[in-house]
């Protein structure tokens, strides 16, 4: 089932045409996991806790420049495939987009490319429709990218203008008659384009990964990955500098920000095997050193400077009685310890 969160600001009435398509089978390949209002006093909240969705607010007002990390943040906790932005008042970023590792899709309340972009939104967007003189209007779902309104267009519905049409008649007209149509039909055909990659593949971007523990035949397992998304991710490779692993950097350009991807996954220290992703390897091989210990060097550092994504800092450390793991993110510090049982046979 493809996992979808709704972000809104308002009255929530494309929400609720959401909510009762799942209820009357319209959209049968997604369900709505979570629900994220800009706005405090949304009545889209209401509807969200009347259908037991799990609903958060995320405010700008609150958050100012934050506002985008809050979001992923928040998003983070239900890991959506897709995005549906239903009266959500608000540009976002290619950063924020890029970001996001889900299809993004927006309602707006005319047909693009007409009526749309920067400053129109809501009643405004029907007011312009009005002055213009314009027979007819509708409104457009459409996939979202860098430019506001501008994505690839995925349906569409026209309605009739009417004589004595005032912004807020106009407006009622073409929620009911457009666009509470056509954004389940819209998610239910994007779901279903997204199941058979989930299906095919249910980990999309696994990222770095780092595995300690022990094999069945009592061999003690170790592994480290990391999958190159960005440039900056594929512009190294892994080489070996005695016992230690270290980066090196391969066709990078002059401007290139390096100093977040040049460490050591990994270092031996006496019987420690240390595994990383990031220079706190570093840190943790001078605090045993001197004599301190895994958590005590770790409770030094946090998670990467790496707005908006805050990459959290992953680190291992194993030897022959155990290992243990460490995850800083910007939720907190967490500290995880195992110990091996060596059976040893003769
Ligand atoms: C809807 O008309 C939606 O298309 C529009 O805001 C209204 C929200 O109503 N969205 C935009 O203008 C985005 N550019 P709702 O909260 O009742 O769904």
């Amino acid at each position: 089932m493809v996992k979808i969160s709704v972000l809104v600001s308002g009255g929530g009435t494309n929400l609720q045409a959401l909510i009762d398509s799942q209820n009357n089978g319209i959209i049968k390949s997604g369900q709505i996991v979570q629900v994220i209002s800009s706005n405090d006093k949304a009545f889209a909240l209401e509807r969200a806790k009347r259908a037991n969705i799990p609903c958060e607010v995320v405010s700008l007002k609150e958050s100012g420049e934050n506002f985008e990390s809050r979001l992923l943040d928040s998003l983070e906790k239900f890991s959506p495939d897709l995005i549906v932005l239903a009266g959500f008042m608000h540009i976002l970023s290619k950063n924020f987009i890029d970001s996001c590792n889900a299809k993004i899709i927006n309602i707006h309340p005319s047909l693009i490319p007409a009526f749309c972009g920067k400053g129109f939104y809501g009643l405004h967007v029907h007011e312009a429709v009005l002055n213009s003189g314009s027979k007819v209007t509708g409104a457009t779902v459409h996939y979202v990218n860098e430019i506001p309104d501008g994505g690839q267009i995925i349906a569409q519905k026209a309605v009739k203008i009417l004589p004595d049409d005032t912004p807020e008649k106009l407006q009622r007209r073409v929620m009911e008659f457009a666009e509470w149509v056509i954004l389940p039909r819209a998610v239910e055909e994007v779901c279903r384009k997204l199941q058979p990659k989930i299906f095919e593949s249910p980990i999309k971007y696994p990222g770095r990964g780092i595995i300690t523990g022990m094999t069945e035949s009592g061999k003690i397992a170790l592994a480290y990955f990391i999958m190159g998304r960005s440039q900056s991710s594929k512009s190294r490779i892994f080489a070996k500098s005695g016992d230690d692993l270290i980066i090196k950097l391969v066709d990078v350009k002059k401007d290139f920000d390096s100093s977040l991807i040049l460490y050591s996954p990994l270092r031996v220290h006496g019987e420690n095997i240390i595994v990383t992703n990031g220079d706190q390897t570093d840190t943790i091989y001078n605090f045993l050193n001197e004599s301190k210990t895994f958590e005590q060097a770790l409770r030094t550092r946090e998670y990467e400077p790496d707005a908006p994504h805050y990459t959290p800092r992953i680190s291992a450390i194993i030897n022959l009685s155990g290992y243990k793991q460490s995850i800083l993110k910007r939720a907190g510090k967490f500290f995880f310890e195992y110990e091996f049982t060596l059976i040893i046979m003769t």
